[in-house]
């Protein structure tokens, strides 16, 4: 049976309402602050002196939520309800990443590892310069090809709602210039997001001792192996002498040889999404079953438990540029789950079950509409879920309320 507390509001506010040392694990994917680059002399400044910077604009998709990193000041409000030992699994974006997790320093917080979710279905959004020095210079382009049907819209976001003006389809030229400048950008194509993995620090000396008291402070290897395909696979240290995997000894005090384990591999720091789990493949000619991976979310699993809800234009990464290097913009989808940034229930299920002792519970203090919450429940521990958008609570409330439809929906 699922027991699950949900609450509205700004979430320091909320977790000023939970008991010490009550929570076993806070699993959460937070605002990534991708607006304006801050001055870190002032913030970190302010961070030092009061655990809190004003920060002005908006992030992702001109979102208000979206404009910062959580702050020391949230991170120390969360770390009071969590036990000592408890584990904190939070999402970071790469530009992102340094900030978020110094605030997570400066509140208390002992960095363990940082694993990173790959995935190969991302969009560059790298600024065509060759293109813009043409356009000054007044520089002509040859045509090399031909974008049929191309969809222009101008989308400004505004609370998970995308205001937009749809324009009509045009075939659209595909041009290349001679400039010095052909071929620059000024970004990477996105391949990967970081999840930090923090710890409380420890209350008693030793792990065992905490643990012990508790019932907080390892993460679970055997609940998280994965699965081995083919007994080649399974021998592969020993039959190459690579003892690269290793276990704490049960005292802490150093490492002893990888055993293969029937139940799977040993889960380490990285998983791949379905394409950066067959791009690998391609190159390494092998099976990457050594490592867990995860489909991204389908349009089933982001609406699953909204029949009553309406459809509504969401904003999403709706920007970014073909492998020709043209601008080009998707065409927006009515949803009924109209957040942005859902993630998918198999890989939140995992992070749970890695930090997450069996009947525990859960904090997502940053629940969106509820990921975390269903992959909570699915896997029998409680959840405390705070979001302050009306609208994401609303939906999160009834997705988790539907996990067992999400149960089957996995299964398949
Ligand atoms: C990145 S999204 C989480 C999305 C979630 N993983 C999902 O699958 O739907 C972060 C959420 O945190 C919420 N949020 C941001 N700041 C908050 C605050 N101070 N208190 C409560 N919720 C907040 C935002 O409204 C947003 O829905």
């Amino acid at each position: 049976m699922k027991q699950v507390k949900l609450m509205q509001g700004d979430n320091i506010l909320s977790l000023k309402k939970l008991p010490d040392n009550s929570i076993d694990s806070i699993v959460t994917d937070a605002p990534y602050g991708l607006g304006k680059e801050q001055d870190m002399n002032i913030v970190l400044k302010d961070w030092i002196e009061k655990g809190y910077s004003e920060i002005k604009g908006t992030g992702f998709m001109g979102q208000k939520w979206d404009a910062y990193v959580p702050q020391p000041l949230f991170w120390k409000e969360a770390i009071r309800p969590l036990k000592p030992g408890g584990h904190v699994l939070c999402f970071f974006s790469s530009r992102t990443y340094d900030i978020g997790v110094m605030a997570m320093r400066l509140a208390g917080f002992e960095i363990r590892d940082t694993i990173t979710w790959n995935f190969g279905s991302g969009f560059p959004k790298s600024h065509n310069i060759g293109k813009s020095y043409d356009k000054k210079m007044d520089n002509e382009r040859e045509v090399v090809g031909k974008l049929e049907n191309y969809q222009d819209k101008s989308s400004k976001g505004k609370n998970g709602h995308m205001m937009e003006e749809v324009k009509p389809r045009i075939d659209m030229d595909v041009t290349k210039g001679s400039s010095q400048w052909e071929g620059w950008g000024t970004a990477l194509k996105p391949a990967a997001e970081y999840i930090v993995m923090a710890r409380k620090p420890l209350s008693e000396k030793t792990i065992v001792d905490n643990v012990i008291k508790w019932g907080v402070g390892g993460i679970n290897i055997d609940g998280c192996r994965v699965k081995i395909e083919g007994k080649d696979d399974r021998s592969a240290g020993i039959r190459t002498g690579n003892f690269g995997d290793t276990e704490l000894t049960p005292g802490g005090n150093g490492t002893e040889p990888y055993i293969p384990n029937e139940e799977g591999r040993f889960p380490a720091n990285i998983i791949f999404d379905e394409t950066a789990a067959e791009m690998l493949d391609e190159q390494s000619d092998s099976n990457t079953s050594r490592f867990f991976y995860v489909p991204k979310v389908s349009k089933k699993e982001r609406n699953m438990g909204l029949d009553l809800f309406e459809d509504k234009i969401i904003e999403g990464r709706d920007e970014g540029q073909d492998e020709l290097n043209v601008a080009f913009k998707k065409r927006p989808t009515p949803q009924k789950n109209i957040h942005a940034t859902v993630k998918p229930i198999n890989l939140m299920t995992y992070l749970c079950r890695l930090v997450t002792p069996p009947g525990g519970i859960v904090l997502d203090p940053f629940m969106g509409s509820g990921s975390t919450g269903i992959s909570a429940c699915l896997e029998g521990f409680r959840f405390v879920g705070m979001e302050m958008e009306k609208d994401y609570f609303d939906i999160a409330e009834a997705r988790i309320n539907s996990y067992e439809e999400y149960r089957k929906l996995l299964k398949k």
